[in-house]
């Protein structure tokens, strides 16, 4: 079982990836959108939340988390694998760092990311420690995360959005553009649309599934058969979850447990 979290539908388009990836693989998905957006929340507060997730999917018996979120994985993914020595946490931030690195030749590299994890600095280090000399110009786009809960991807508005937060980044000279937040995939063809065809976009995800690959191999905990259905469960709206996820995910997302944040795990996990 491999435990996957999100504050809310964008862990979803990690999710996809690593069943599509590892079609024998079981996977236990929380959102915890009764928390949604992370993105302008104190960052001590989403470590908070990460630990006590990332707790809850252990206690369920995931033998691997993936934060499928670059808010927790900016603050909370040292933390946490510190907490967990025995299970390996895997974050999103590096895997986007080391794909953008390869691709983005001289020019500088752009990220789009919630206003929390600009604030971290996180993926502006990741990539210095690859190269230290390169340019990072971070967005921060508040009205993505929003638009993507609310069904409104395809939109009008998520066009002028992608627009306004694509043109200073291009207006830099960059030539590559990090999803620094697993909700944008699914705006994808508006930030697409605002960056025009020279652009390439990358999806943090791709690279985090094969880590995760690497890791069940290395640590011979590939599944070699699927005997048990995907476990979907959400701290708020359970019903709008399963609706707007089956769409985002592409597949139908039947059932949802609901789970309260402060009751998931029976012994509190607390920042020291
Ligand atoms: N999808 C998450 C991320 O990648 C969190 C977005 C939010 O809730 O603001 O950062």
């Amino acid at each position: 079982m491999i435990g996957v979290f999100d504050s809310g539908l964008g862990g979803l388009s990690v999710a996809a990836k690593i069943m599509e990836a590892y079609p024998k693989e079981q996977i236990v998905y929380f959102a915890d959108n009764a928390h949604v957006p992370y993105g302008e929340r104190p960052l001590d507060e989403i470590r908070g939340f990460a630990l006590d997730i990332t707790a809850h999917l252990i206690t369920k018996g995931a033998k691997t988390v993936v934060m499928a979120c670059n808010m927790s994985s900016a603050v909370a993914l040292e933390a946490s694998q510190n907490r967990f020595p025995d299970v390996p946490i895997l974050g999103v931030i590096e895997p986007g760092a080391k794909a953008a690195i390869g691709v983005a030749g001289e020019a500088p590299i752009g990220v789009l990311a919630t206003s929390g994890t600009v604030k971290s600095g996180a993926y502006e280090k990741s990539i210095h420690k690859l190269d230290s000399q390169k340019k990072v110009i971070q967005q921060a786009c508040p009205e993505f995360v929003p638009l993507v809960e609310s069904g409104r991807a395809d939109s009008e508005e998520a066009e002028a959005a992608a627009r306004d937060y694509v043109a200073p980044l291009i207006g830099e000279g960059c030539r590559t553009i990090i999803l620094g937040c697993t909700h944008y995939p699914f705006l994808r063809r508006a930030i697409e649309s605002a960056a025009g065809r020279d652009i390439i976009i990358v999806d943090p995800a791709v690279e985090t599934t094969q880590t995760l690959g690497k890791i069940l191999v290395e640590q011979g905990m590939a599944a070699y058969r699927l005997d048990a259905p995907h476990v979907f469960s959400a701290s708020g709206d359970t019903a709008g979850f399963a609706a707007l996820g089956s769409i985002f995910l592409g597949r139908t997302i039947d059932k949802v447990e609901k789970i309260t944040i402060a009751h998931a795990v029976e012994t509190a996990v607390k920042i020291e």
